[in-house]
């Protein structure tokens, strides 16, 4: 079954066609791998996909419905979160309260509920809590959950933009490079976690240039150039595919 249809999908700023008519699908359940050169586009159809752009032209449906034109906040309710290539936290904030800040989305008591305090606006807040710590030991954050986000390494702040995306419960989460600036093992542990993510019945869409993640984690590729789709198929396919080799992975990518 496919839960994400990408068609014909166009994005110029200027005169730079950043993504030119690119077309893929992700498959319920997968893990799919948006790769490239720097430059090619890839953060840019995050964007679309995530309502943070408008295409030129083009469709983006999710479970059957187009959501272009809709505004980022309604895309969230409808099931996709994602991270950020650039971490945006509440550095000042502690590592809950970033993950809370995902969960409110999902909260149903308005905003003079929330002023009266009524009990069913503090179970929504309990509940969102427990939700919450829930999240953070899954990315394996728990005992950080007081601790101010700036004061977490780099890669446990990627874990925890992880946490808060998954706290807003979705059917799809799209990472753009998880692995930036993770060392070794950090990266050894976020693909059990990627795997894990999985293993929820949430789809995964990334963007990463750790070529050795890409290959072990995903179960399809998308390969862009100049904003345009190069090929597409299994990691298996894409590693021996010439124009592939010749456009990103060079020659002595095996
Ligand atoms: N808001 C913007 N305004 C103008 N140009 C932009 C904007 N966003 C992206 N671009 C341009 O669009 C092209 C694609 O950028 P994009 O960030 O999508 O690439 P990318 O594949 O994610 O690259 P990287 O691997 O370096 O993150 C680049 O030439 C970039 O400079
Ligand atoms: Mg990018």
């Amino acid at each position: 079954m496919t839960l994400l249809s990408v068609d014909n999908l166009s994005k110029s700023f200027g005169g730079l066609m950043a993504v030119n008519d690119v077309t893929f699908e992700v498959e319920s359940g997968s893990i799919v791998g948006l790769i490239g050169p720097n430059g090619a586009g890839k953060t840019t159809v995050f964007n679309l996909i995530t309502g943070n752009y408008q295409p030129n032209t083009g469709t983006v449906l999710f479970d059957g419905q187009n959501l272009v034109g809709l505004p980022t906040h309604t895309i969230v309710e409808k099931g996709i979160a994602r991270t950020f290539q650039t971490i945006r936290l509440f550095q000042n904030m502690t590592v809950l309260e970033n993950v809370l800040a995902g969960a409110h989305c999902r909260m149903r008591a308005g905003c003079i509920a929330a002023m009266l305090r009524t009990p069913a606006q503090r179970r929504e807040e309990e509940e969102a809590m427990r939700q919450a710590m829930g999240e953070l030991e899954f990315v394996g954050l728990g005992k950080e959950w007081q601790n101010k986000a700036k004061n977490l390494s780099y890669g446990n702040q990627r874990l925890l933009e992880i946490a808060r995306a998954l706290a807003t419960k979705p059917k799809l989460i799209v990472l753009d490079e998880p692995a930036g600036g993770m060392n070794d093992q950090e990266t050894q542990e976020l693909i059990t976690l990627i795997r894990a993510i999985q293993d929820r019945g949430i789809t995964v869409l990334l963007i990463e240039h750790d070529m050795g993640l890409v290959m072990r984690v995903c179960s399809s590729l998308v390969v862009l150039e100049h904003g345009a789709k190069i090929a597409s198929g299994t990691p298996a396919e894409i590693q021996s595919n010439p124009r592939v080799i010749e456009a990103y992975l060079g020659a002595d990518s095996e």
